[in-house]
């Protein structure tokens, strides 16, 4: 009795599970399908002005990491990578990450200025080094200042440490603020709207961090990806950080050229990948954004790609592996859900929760 009872609540969560993925694949699909019929500028014209799908997706969103992965696996499921996000800002702004970093960019810039490395330049390094590293002790007593881009419900609120803005397109909860980081101006001052729901405009070289939680898979397009990039930069403070968490079940180097065009394109952008790590679901990145914009360029000046991996490298574009996936032109307009079953992006959302054990760290 009591097992039929339990069997039959677990069907019951498992059809709520699929219908709300369902939702989430839908409006992904769609968006990617528009992107294509119409150009990206005006799919997502229209994807903006779909309020009541957007309102779906998000409370969807919202229940499917709050109630479903969470309850699945409370210790790996949407905590695994926010979990993630935050260790890794603790370790940058209060355990001696960014300062060493500072300090290694610092070294490298010498490197460029001078030459080959000699015992003398060493010298100058080392003693800018120490002052530097004394400088800076004190500079985090302050909360972090993070900027949580496509937040839906503001997952990282719940720490003292920081200071989070969180946005979104259509925010889940009121602690969200309505917001299109694509479409967003960046000035003097940070200004927001009369009712105090929506930011407006950004301040430029205003945030510690920028976090990127499943966002750039939800663009459809490679040059919306790359905007979104460029606007983290130009909101960042020189030293801070973009923190990217990207959705792939496949092994740490079945989309290695993929994660090395990221690098490279945001190397030239005015980042330094310093930390990268391939858990069984997810790629986690963290992107310091250099205060000397050489430094970074540099890395991705000394790359070379061979003909067949040039694809992936493209001015002003962030690929993802969705990007080389076609849509048959009979399916675009019907069957949507049996052609993006089959895509990764899509499937992510169905293998959630996250599972943790096949931590690899590589430096690609
Ligand atoms: C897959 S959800 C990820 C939610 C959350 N960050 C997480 O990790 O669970 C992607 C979110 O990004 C939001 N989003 C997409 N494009 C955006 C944009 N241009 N500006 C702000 N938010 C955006 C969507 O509305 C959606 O809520």
């Amino acid at each position: 009795m009591q097992e039929n009872l339990h069997r039959s609540d677990t069907q019951i969560a498992t059809e709520e599970h699929k219908r709300l993925s369902d939702i989430v694949k839908e409006t992904h699909a769609l968006l990617r399908i528009e992107c294509q019929q119409y150009g990206a500028k005006a799919a997502w014209e229209r994807h903006m002005s779909r309020s009541n799908v957007l309102q779906k997706y998000a409370a969807s969103m919202q229940k499917l990491a709050t109630k479903f992965w969470m309850q699945n696996n409370p210790r790996s499921g949407t905590y695994c990578r926010i979990e993630w996000i935050k260790f890794q800002c603790k370790e940058y702004f209060l355990n001696g990450g960014k300062e060493k970093y500072d300090v290694r960019e610092r070294d490298i810039s010498i490197k460029m200025t001078l030459g080959e490395l000699n015992s003398e330049n060493l010298q100058i390094s080392k003693d800018n080094c120490d002052y530097k590293e004394g400088r800076l002790q004190n500079t985090y007593k302050r909360k972090i200042t993070l900027l949580d881009v496509g937040s839906c419900y503001n997952p990282l609120s719940n720490e003292d440490i920081f200071d989070v803005t969180a946005i979104d397109l259509t925010p889940a909860t009121n602690a969200v603020l309505r917001c299109d980081f694509l479409n967003v101006t960046i000035g003097e001052e940070e200004i927001l709207s009369q009712d105090e729901r929506e930011l407006c405009q950004f301040a430029v070289n205003s945030f510690d961090a920028v976090v990127f939680s499943l966002l750039l898979e939800y663009l459809p397009c490679p040059r919306q990806r790359y905007v979104c990039c460029r606007n983290a930069y130009d909101v960042l403070k020189s030293g801070g950080v973009l923190i990217i968490v990207s959705p792939d079940s496949k092994h740490v180097g079945a989309n290695a050229k993929l994660m090395k065009s990221w690098r490279y394109m945001l190397s030239k952008l005015g980042f330094m990948r310093i930390k990268y790590e391939k858990l069984r679901h997810i790629h986690c990145l963290v992107f310091r954004k250099c205060a000397c914009k050489n430094v970074a360029m540099r890395w991705a000046d000394l790359q070379s790609f061979s003909e067949n991996d040039n694809k992936y490298i493209s001015d002003g574009k962030i690929f993802i592996p969705q990007d080389f996936q076609s849509i048959s032109s009979d399916k675009k307009s019907e069957n949507i859900e049996c052609e993006y079953d089959k895509s990764d992006l899509m499937s992510i959302f169905c293998e959630l929760p996250f599972n943790n054990e096949a931590l690899v760290d590589k430096n690609m």
